[in-house]
């Protein structure tokens, strides 16, 4: 059943909980080698460690080399994906990256990792929305799969947040951080049909839900750069070509839209807070993770909590705390993972997914 009410889309089995015939048949994760710690921040504006630490849980993020671009550690990230579901790149047949950072405003960067991986045989395009991102790109992905439009797909969250953070603005500029994240998408069906996966990251999707709010758009902008305000001396003279946010606003609507989206979930698909083994939110903030798991009633020990070294990758945060999950050994089978987001636009997003035996 596919449903669409009001500001949200959102597809359910018509037997609530059951498989909508989506996998995840592989995923990944790059961050680049720079790092830049509190430490560093505190010596370019009035903050320390301890603050930024106690305030969002963030101790360090990573930051793309000069030459790097977003398309490129898309890359990083999408090889290990595919090399794990066992899926060439000439074997895609579609490619969607979710990004608020492209390389630049035409083409899509998309299309560059698509010349990159050498996957001819894929059409390409980019989705925005904002930290939300990732989860708009795999929904859309999902039904892409189950319209039969497409069978592999790969979906990415690639960031180089760290190009439009002012490092002038104390209360944006700690919480940013570049990175990548992959996963490769499939019918049940294309996963049986290719050879035999490298890896066990199976995930099956029971429920995946989007919403906007476009009239709190201004909580979250990069005022200048585009159509509106075009790039001018002026515009850069007044650091419009950053991201500016209002973080109390931002932090009290991420708490009450990921809550909200969560209860929904659980309402559309019978499973109790209870049945939850994993939250895997997106890494804002450590403060909102722990509200959000509050609310939903969830304890906190079953939210993921990795923005300590990465700090806020937008996009990327939800598969780089995946692949990183995996790598701790967290996940296993059997085990159900709630996925939130929420970011600029408004946007936010909550899927139900299933780790596969
Ligand atoms: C940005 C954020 C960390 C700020 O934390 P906060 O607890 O809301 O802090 P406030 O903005 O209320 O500021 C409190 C005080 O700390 C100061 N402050 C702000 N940033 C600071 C910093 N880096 N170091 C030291 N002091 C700082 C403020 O100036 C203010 O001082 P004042 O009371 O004298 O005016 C928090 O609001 C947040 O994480 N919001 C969500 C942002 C986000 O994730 N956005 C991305 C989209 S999902």
């Amino acid at each position: 059943m596919t449903t669409k009410t009001g500001r949200n889309t959102c597809l359910v089995n018509s037997t609530p909980g059951a498989p909508l015939g989506v996998n995840v048949v592989g995923y990944g994760y790059y961050l680049p080698n720079e790092v830049i710690t509190n430490h560093d921040l505190a010596g370019m504006v009035d903050t320390s460690d301890q603050w930024i630490l106690e305030r969002t849980g963030i101790r360090s993020r990573h930051r793309a080399a000069k030459e790097q671009a977003t398309s490129d550690l898309a890359i990083a990230a999408a090889l290990p994906a595919l090399e794990r579901a066992n899926i060439t790149p000439a074997e895609l047949d579609t490619i969607i990256v979710a990004t608020a950072t492209p390389d630049s405003p035409v083409p899509a960067v998309s299309c560059v990792v698509q010349a990159g991986l050498r996957a001819h045989n894929a059409a390409a395009m980019d989705v925005g929305a904002g930290c939300s991102g990732f989860l708009f790109a795999l929904h859309t992905a999902a039904c892409f799969v189950r319209a039969g439009a497409a069978h592999r797909v790969l979906v990415v969250g690639a960031e180089t947040l760290t190009r439009v953070t002012d490092y002038g603005d104390r209360r944006s500029c700690i919480l940013f951080g570049d990175g990548a994240g992959a996963a490769v998408v499939t019918s049940p069906e294309a996963g049986a049909e290719s050879t035999t996966p490298r890896s066990s990251d199976g995930l099956e999707l029971l429920y995946s839900a989007l919403g906007t709010d476009g009239e709190m758009a201004s909580l979250i902008e990069i005022p200048a750069g585009g159509s509106r305000s075009p790039a001018s001396e002026a515009t850069i003279r007044d650091r419009e070509h950053y991201l500016r946010l209002d973080g109390q606003a931002v932090f009290r609507q991420a708490v009450r839209r990921m809550a909200e989206a969560a209860r929904d979930a659980l309402d559309a698909t019978g499973l109790k807070a209870g049945d939850i083994d994993w939250i895997l939110p997106h890494q804002a903030n450590a403060r909102i993770v722990t509200a959000v798991a509050e609310q939903v009633g969830v304890p906190t020990e079953r939210a993921m909590l990795d923005m300590a070294e990465t700090g806020n990758t937008s996009a990327a945060s939800i598969p780089i705390t995946l692949g990183r999950a995996r790598e701790s050994g967290q996940l296993a089978a059997g085990q159900i993972i709630l996925m939130l987001a929420f970011g600029a636009g408004l946007t936010w997003a909550c899927q139900v997914w299933r780790v596969r035996e």
